[in-house]
């Protein structure tokens, strides 16, 4: 087996989000505590994996939609482990230019995405904490692949759950929302908790509660007020499956409730002062 992917001291008491999520696309860089804990989530909800396919697959069309606006560098915060159709991928096949600054938490996640990165001159991975966002900005800054006086795409896929006390996410939010110049766009896709039931959705959150990142879902209402202000891109913040589907057979785009999230994408007007 390659363990090229495994940094020295990685703790393996508990299962970690990002290995789980990596299990639930079908990856291979999760350990036998990961397993478990995400088989014990698709015991409790079996769309658990799906709702993971319904986000990437957004991110997707969110990542072709921004380079077609002439976005040519991506700020990916909690990036995860690189699986099929990475940011860098996906954006550089039409615009070979474009570049992407990756930053994710979790060890394993920037050891990997390092390594899959090494021969890309026009992408690059930090290790970087979200909630200390002017920590994450200046890291950000400091790889000089991303010019912030220019226009700029900040993801934030399935990455805010995880912070899990909303003063700090709001503070996340306002930070990255300063330094965001005219013609920029913030992507945002976060976990509602209605696709499962009340109880099935209670019984996740205590899962994750035991790994080494709690999470929690919020009202798209909330999404709402982060946006407030930004030019919100049509639809508007939805049900993740229905940010503007590729097609009717798109994954549960005929029950977009059990995708459990809302997404959305947001731009600062071209004039606005910063
Ligand atoms: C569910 S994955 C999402 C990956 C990717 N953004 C996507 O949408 O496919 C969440 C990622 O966020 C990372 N993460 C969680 N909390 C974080 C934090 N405070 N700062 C940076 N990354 C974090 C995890 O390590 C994990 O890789």
């Amino acid at each position: 087996m390659d363990r090229t992917w495994i940094p020295e001291h990685i703790a393996l008491d508990k299962p970690n989000p990002a290995r789980m999520y990596d299990y639930f696309l079908g990856g291979a860089h999760n350990f036998e505590v990961d397993r478990r804990a995400a088989e014990r989530a698709i015991a409790i909800y079996p769309a658990f994996p799906l709702m993971m396919r319904v986000n990437r697959a957004f991110l997707r069309r969110a990542v072709r939609f921004l380079v077609a606006q002439g976005i040519d560098q991506f700020l990916d915060l909690g990036s995860g482990i690189p699986t099929v159709g990475n940011v860098h991928e996906i954006a550089q096949a039409t615009n070979p230019a474009v570049r992407v600054l990756y930053a994710d938490l979790d060890p394993i996640a920037v050891a990997h995405s390092a390594a899959l990165l090494r021969d890309n001159p026009r992408a690059a991975v930090i290790q970087a904490d979200i909630r200390q966002p002017e920590t994450t900005l200046q890291r950000a800054r400091e790889q000089d692949l991303l010019d912030f006086d220019r226009p700029i795409a900040i993801l934030l896929a399935f990455v805010m759950h995880f912070v899990t006390e909303d003063d700090v996410a709001d503070r996340i939010i306002a930070t990255l929302r300063s330094v965001m110049a005219p013609g920029s766009f913030m992507v945002v896709s976060q976990s509602t908790g209605d696709g499962p039931s009340q109880e099935k959705h209670t019984s996740l959150i205590r899962l994750y509660e035991n790994s080494t990142s709690p999470v929690v879902s919020r009202h798209p209402a909330y999404v709402a007020r982060w946006l407030a202000g930004l030019q919100l891109v049509e639809p508007g913040i939805v049900r993740t499956p229905l940010w503007r589907p590729e097609s009717p057979q798109d994954l549960y785009v005929d029950h977009p409730e059990r995708a459990s999230s809302c997404a959305a994408i947001a731009g600062v007007p071209a004039g606005a002062a910063v």
